[in-house]
């Protein structure tokens, strides 16, 4: 049996291929490129280009492979863009899904692990955030993504289908060897702009805001390393497979670092000066995101490698160093 990746050409889908691969998983992954890259795909995986929308093109895929188990990686994920382009984000994402799992349930498909996201909660009542806390997102990306999480639950009650969403909070660093990492253009996320200066690409990082509700005034934020990521989707898929009930739980370090801190522990990772001045505030960013992410420990026997952000930094730097124009210089 396999499992199909959709949007496994992307940041954290292609490192969830590549750690299937190793593991001796047969993968095959569905991705339309639209932001992923083809040279991210680890090459023992099957490649589809197409998009999930698309029925039949999705009809032929599930026909062709034999496909037990669906990981879903294949959302747009950048909150700024969301705030200005809010019906791409409910077309792609939450549409897809329907999609998705229309085409799942007519070939009988009963597993999916969800990537959601920490902007499901939007303004959180407390920190850190539990499972169970008000979602109330403020962006249309994170409303994008509750609104699966909420079609999933439907589609498991009427079909069986079964499912684990991962709420991931900051997601950094790259594959350990360097060989793939985060690669989007244009760039948004914090990390890899901060490596982009180090490297002399960018004259300096601009941070959002300095006057938030947080210790030092710029947000603050939980990263976790996209290998331990990773590593949590396949204890789900092991979940699910073992019998159990879907299934929702949080996916962080449970540290919150503010973006000063972040350049801080990149000066330290890199040797670099790293300039950094303060902009002004960017639409639709929350003071503060930190997970409660015991229940993944607990249930699914999470144990991240990654509690460090200065060594996942350095995961980061050691891709940007050997790839500085991204999967351009990737053979
Ligand atoms: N930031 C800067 N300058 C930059 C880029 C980012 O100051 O040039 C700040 C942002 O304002 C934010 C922090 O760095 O406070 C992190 O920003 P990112 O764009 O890297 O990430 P986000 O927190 O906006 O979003 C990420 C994912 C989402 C996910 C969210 C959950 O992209 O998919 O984390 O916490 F929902």
């Amino acid at each position: 049996m396999s499992i199909l990746v959709v949007g496994g050409a992307g940041y954290i889908g292609s490192t969830m291929v590549k750690r299937l691969v190793e593991k001796g998983q047969d993968v095959v992954v569905v991705d339309n490129l639209s932001t992923g890259h083809r040279k991210a795909v680890d090459p023992k995986a099957r490649f589809y280009e197409g998009s999930i929308a698309d029925h039949a093109f999705m009809n032929d895929v599930f026909n062709k492979e034999d496909i037990d188990t669906v990981v879903h990686f294949a959302a747009f994920s950048i909150v700024p863009e969301s705030m200005d382009k809010p019906l791409k984000y409910f077309d792609n994402n939450t549409a897809g899904m329907i999609a998705l799992l229309e085409e799942m349930r007519d070939h009988d498909v009963k597993r999916i692990i969800f990537s959601s996201t920490a902007a499901t909660y939007g303004i959180p009542e407390k920190s850190p955030i539990e499972e169970s806390d008000r979602q109330d997102p403020i962006n249309p990306y994170g409303e994008s993504k509750l609104m699966m999480e909420k079609i999933i639950k439907w589609a498991d009650k009427a079909y069986g289908i079964k499912f684990v969403a991962l709420r991931y909070f900051n997601v950094a660093g790259a594959y350990p060897d360097g060989s793939i990492g985060e690669d989007h253009g244009p760039e948004t996320h914090l990390t890899p702009i901060i490596l982009q200066v180090a490297l002399g690409k960018r004259d300096e990082l601009k941070i959002f805001g300095d006057d938030y509700n947080t210790p030092d005034g710029t947000n603050v934020r939980d990263y976790v390393h996209v290998l331990d990521l990773a590593d949590a989707h396949i204890l789900a898929i092991d979940y699910l497979k073992a019998g159990n009930d879907s299934n929702i739980f949080n996916l962080g370090s449970s540290t919150g670092f503010s973006v000063k801190q972040m350049v801080e522990a990149a000066r330290k990772a890199t040797g670099k000066a790293i300039p950094a001045q303060i902009a002004p505030r960017r639409p639709g960013d929350p003071d503060s995101l930190i997970a409660a992410s015991d229940k993944a420990r607990k249930v699914l026997h999470w144990k991240p490698q990654y509690d460090d952000v200065e060594e996942i930094i350095k995961t980061a730097w050691n891709w940007t160093q050997k790839h500085p124009n991204g999967y351009e210089d990737r053979k």
